[in-house]
């Protein structure tokens, strides 16, 4: 395969034989973490800086783990504490960061576009580890990856997906990556939350959500963002769990070969019963094993095949 990519800064610069050739060998990580022991120390000699700006667990962590199983050395760095709090400029932190010669730069932003400006100027790879409302790559990779090995393939798949789609960047990401395989994505929520817009990326907004509901082979709930519900976008969390949430009774509509998943941070209890989020069919806590054998794939294509 040729790798063409220096950077993975959003699914939307991949090309579909890119995101099997990724998948492919993440698939290959994501067996060898049942084992023991993990270590696979072929990136050795290398580094890598996680750059997060904004509050995160899974994503971080698992590029932090990732490049440690790989054998890279992992330094954090968040902008509290820093010399961004003494009003240093962002472009001069970064070309701080950089002249210590690192070779991989993982960053999340609040402001879309971060990943695609560093690019520009930096010398070391750039991964987009969540940017504004743009894009979450190794979200959507590792969504992917989970599909995959959940059901063999992609063809003939209905994903539905719940929630805020307009603040949501793992949504983007993600219905990137599904149309480009074949996927068939249906998109539900509250009105406010669910613009017509995403129809121009190859998915289908159908109300109410019941009606979508059934007709999903995953069910994949988006965070709900308090800071959204101060805003007016729907009345309580109340009234979301019974609507939008995927409840008992919304449960009992979906297939019983349908599988669920959601990105995390869950508010159980809000967009999901808090039973459901552990029943037999659901793939969350596999999405994060996921998580981290994607992340490896990244680094390691990065390191060995980017140009
Ligand atoms: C998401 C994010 O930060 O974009 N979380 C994640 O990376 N797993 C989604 C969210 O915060 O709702």
């Amino acid at each position: 395969m040729n790798w063409a990519h220096r950077h993975l800064l959003g699914i939307g610069h991949l090309r579909r034989e890119d995101i099997f050739f990724l998948l492919e060998r993440a698939g290959q990580y994501r067996d060898s973490l049942d084992e023991s022991p993990k270590q696979k120390p072929i990136l050795a000699g290398y580094s890598m800086v996680n750059f997060f700006l904004e509050a995160s667990t899974r994503t971080r962590l698992s590029f932090e783990m990732a490049g440690r199983l790989l054998g890279m050395d992992v330094l954090s760095f968040s902008g509290n504490a820093s010399s961004l709090e003494k009003g240093e400029s962002f472009r001069d932190t970064v070309r701080t960061l950089s002249r210590m010669k690192f070779d991989v730069l993982v960053v999340r932003h609040q402001s879309s576009g971060i990943p695609e400006y560093l690019s520009d100027f930096l010398p070391q790879h750039i991964v987009n580890a969540g940017d504004g409302l743009r894009e979450h790559p190794t979200q959507a990779l590792l969504d992917l990856l989970t599909i995959q090995r959940a059901f063999g393939d992609f063809s003939g798949i209905t994903v539905v997906i719940i929630g805020d789609l307009l603040h949501s960047r793992v949504a983007r990401s993600l219905i990137k990556g599904l149309t480009m395989l074949d996927c068939s994505v249906l998109v539900s929520g509250p009105p406010t939350l669910v613009p017509q817009v995403v129809e121009s990326m190859g998915a289908r907004v159908v109300f109410p959500v019941e009606e979508a509901l059934r007709k999903a082979d995953v069910v994949y709930l988006l965070r709900v963002q308090k800071e959204r519900q101060e805003a007016g976008y729907f009345p309580s969390n109340r009234e979301y769990e019974y609507f939008f949430g995927l409840n008992a009774r919304h449960w009992d509509m979906v297939s019983e070969r349908a599988y669920i998943m959601h990105p995390g941070p869950v508010n159980r209890g809000v967009e999901i019963a808090s039973e459901l989020v552990e029943c037999s069919r659901s793939l969350i806590e596999e999405q994060i094993t996921c998580g981290l054998a994607v992340r490896m794939a990244v680094l390691e294509t990065l390191i060995r095949q980017g140009r």
